[in-house]
């Protein structure tokens, strides 16, 4: 495994994090039951990743429970990052509201504190931009916590230069959580490279397009979970038809080179320019004995120029 300090932070991180939002199941996600789960996470531990993602809205709380009760032994050894900002009051879908006031924030890191049964989290995100609420209150509220040693850094996830530009002005954030792998790219145009000059380390979510990257889906695909509504990410547009031409066609890569489409496309992101980790979800031990055979080598530049090409549809 390898590891890489993220942002001005002295948080250690292996470059493949684990997501734990798959595991924490319904609302969004379907899983293979609680046994597979946590041997995923421990999987994950003994092949050395040291930095797993979670969030109190995955599985309404049950992801971090799961998290906590199985890392608890190991809380030393890894780095662990939840969220806050997004509240609910009916465990359903539909009843899910950004909010990121002093309140709701003082409530939260002790709900998850005790989900994760631990007395500190490592990386405190702010998960969705609250627009109701003043940037200066929420980062206010972190630093307070912060001060109770209860959480020792501050991140945010999903917000746009403006807004980390705002942050600055009160206080350090040592990450941002954004979208990003070879099908989303948005982030390259400007939230990158402010990122990038300002030592903000970059923490990419849904790494494999929420499973698309993998090559197990195509145009025929009808999703039934999360994916089926338009959330976040393409599932069910013209946007998706083209994404798994793309993936087909960057399947025929990996192949050359003796890996999986995951493998391929954990690895490629990895080593963009500015990209301190990629999380990555898994279901199961398996999925992770053969995710972390993403890590440790490099897509030779003629194959880079290819996946370039074929990204940006210039050969299909
Ligand atoms: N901050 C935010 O707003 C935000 C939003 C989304 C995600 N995240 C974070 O990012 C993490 C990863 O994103 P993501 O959950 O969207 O998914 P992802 O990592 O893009 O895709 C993961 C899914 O792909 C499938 N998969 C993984 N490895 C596989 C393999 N080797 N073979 C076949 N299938 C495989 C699994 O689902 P199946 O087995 O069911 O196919 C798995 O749940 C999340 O867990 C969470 O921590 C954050």
């Amino acid at each position: 495994m390898e590891y890489r300090i993220l942002g001005k932070s002295d948080l250690r991180v292996s470059v493949m994090g684990y997501g734990a939002w798959g595991i924490g199941g319904a609302p969004f996600w379907e899983t293979e039951g609680e046994a597979s789960s946590a041997n995923s996470i421990e999987k994950a531990l003994s092949l050395g990743i040291n930095f797993f993602d979670t969030a109190p809205v995955y599985g309404f709380g049950y992801s971090e429970k799961l998290l906590g009760k199985t890392l608890r032994k190991k809380r030393k050894d890894v780095i662990i990052a939840t969220k806050c900002g997004l509240r609910w009051n009916r465990e359903e879908l539909k009843s899910l509201r950004k909010q990121a006031d002093r309140e709701s924030i003082l409530q939260e890191i002790d709900l998850s504190l005790g989900r994760l049964e631990t007395d500190y989290v490592d990386l405190y995100q702010v998960h969705w931009p609250d627009e109701k609420t003043p940037i200066k209150e929420t980062i206010d509220t972190l630093l307070e916590i912060q001060k109770t040693g209860k959480i020792r850094y501050i991140g945010v996830s999903n917000y746009s230069v403006e807004m980390m530009e705002e942050c600055l002005k009160y206080g350090q954030i040592v990450s941002l959580q954004p979208m990003y792998n070879m099908l989303e790219r948005d982030i390259e145009q400007e939230i990158l490279p402010y990122c990038l000059e300002h030592d903000i380390g970059i923490i990419c979510y849904s790494s494999l397009a929420s499973g698309v990257l993998t090559g197990k889906y195509d145009e025929n695909t009808r999703f039934t979970d999360w994916r089926s509504k338009d959330i976040i990410g393409h599932f069910t547009d013209d946007v998706y038809v083209s994404h798994v031409k793309k993936v087909r066609d960057i399947t025929k890569i990996s192949k050359k080179l003796g890996k999986t489409t995951a493998q391929l496309a954990i690895n490629w992101l990895i080593h963009r320019q500015g990209v301190t980790t990629a999380l990555v979800g898994v279901k199961n031990p398996e999925q992770v004995e053969q995710n972390i055979r993403a890590v440790g080598w490099k897509i030779p530049d003629e194959d880079l120029n290819t996946i370039t090409n074929i990204l940006e549809g210039r050969r299909m």
